[in-house]
């Protein structure tokens, strides 16, 4: 079986802040609150959004495409609504100050919306719903990505994999946050299986003339498929309309592949916040959805399930978990620290090979 190295995430966010700050040419403060956003996805099992990524930011920076020091400035609209010009930064800073923004003016008018264009990929999106949970705030979050999809019924790639989510807060139970991209499954669930030499489900992608495949290599050269088929490519193009043709960002297949591109991105993104006390009593909210969500645990499981989970529910479990355990990562990636941190002369992340027993949670 693959090893497995678990770090304290306290420890992991220092490691992830100090490689940003010396490889990355942050200030302290985005360093910080980048690390944050990182260590949030590995928090909760979003492994793929979390401090894995680090290499490919720092070569992002290093080879001067991606802008650390940015003096990001809002043009107000309105009183419920502004702009943010991302000036090409981390998605992770413009978004965290965007939905900082809307949430302030939620808190003053009941709603507040903010658009974000010139920016870059912001990882798990559930980051900012958790932002505006904090607040007790009901969010939802819009943003665009590079083409990896076509629209139903063309061949052609055109549509990101642009995960929405909202979010809802709870007063006991766990809130709503759902956070979900448009594809059947991630692109990373494919390569897997193209490494692995493994077929594929039909139904998870398409070969390069749009025909359903099971051969993971050529679905690689291929394009995604969309949940419900019309439904899933009309979220995306949604996701683009919020985010893309509403913010004066990349639309329309035209924002940029951090992986494939050496240009700036443009990913756009719009961030709403909703205070649920405009519409009824705070508490009253958080009770009734309390009851919402007892209601979906106390439906009788089908076959195959233990449980009736809420939407978010998973991920938190595995958070909980994971504050007591450790972050978990795979050899690849204890290898990539490794280098990092001799590269940057950061102080290693310490690794431990059985789960830690951590108390202090974070
Ligand atoms: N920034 C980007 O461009 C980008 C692109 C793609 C994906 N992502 C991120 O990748 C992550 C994974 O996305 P995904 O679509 O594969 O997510 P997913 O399919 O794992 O989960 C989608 C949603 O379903 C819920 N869910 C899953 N199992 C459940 C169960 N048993 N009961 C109730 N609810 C359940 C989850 O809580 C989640 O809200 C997300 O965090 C997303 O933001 C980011």
């Amino acid at each position: 079986m693959a090893a497995t190295y678990y770090a304290d995430p306290a420890e992991a966010e220092s490691f992830a802040a100090a490689l940003l700050r010396a490889g990355g040419g942050l200030p302290q403060d985005e360093a910080q609150l980048m690390a944050k956003c990182l260590v949030q996805a590995d928090l909760r099992g979003v492994d793929t959004h979390g401090l894995a990524r680090l290499q490919q930011y720092m070569t992002r920076v290093k080879d001067g495409l991606i802008n650390p020091t940015p003096k990001l400035e809002f043009e107000e609209k309105t009183p419920v609504a502004a702009h943010l010009d991302g000036q090409n930064a981390f998605g992770f800073i413009v978004a965290t100050k965007a939905m900082a923004d809307a949430v302030r003016r939620a808190e003053t008018y009941g709603i507040g919306i903010v658009t974000a264009n010139h920016s870059n990929h912001f990882g798990m999106a559930a980051t900012y719903v958790q932002q505006a949970l904090e607040k007790g705030m009901i969010s939802l979050v819009f943003t665009n990505s590079a083409k990896q999809m076509p629209p139903f019924g063309g061949v052609e790639t055109l549509l990101g994999i642009s995960p929405f989510a909202a979010g809802a807060p709870s007063e006991n139970e766990v809130p709503f946050i759902l956070d979900m991209a448009p594809s059947v499954v991630a692109k990373g669930k494919i390569r897997k299986a193209a490494r692995r030499g493994e077929s594929i489900p039909l139904g998870w992608a398409y070969d390069k003339d749009g025909k359903p495949t099971t051969d993971a290599e050529v679905a690689l050269n291929g394009s995604m498929a969309p949940i419900g088929g019309p439904k899933g490519s009309g979220i995306a193009i949604l996701m683009d309309i919020m985010s893309g043709v509403l913010g004066g960002a990349a639309f329309g297949g035209e924002v940029g592949d951090q992986y494939k591109e050496t240009r700036p991105q443009n990913v756009g993104h719009t961030f709403i916040a909703i205070k649920p006390g405009t519409f009824v009593d705070p508490a009253t909210f958080r009770e009734r959805m309390d009851t919402l969500v007892q209601r979906v645990h106390n439906v009788r499981p089908a076959e195959g399930f233990d449980r009736v989970l809420f939407p978010g529910e998973p991920e938190y479990l595995l958070s909980v978990k994971r504050r007591r355990e450790g972050l978990a990562f795979a050899d690849a990636e204890r290898k990539m620290f490794e280098q990092l941190q001799a590269e940057f002369g950061v102080k290693p992340l310490r690794l431990s090979e059985t789960p830690l027993n951590l108390t202090n949670g974070q």
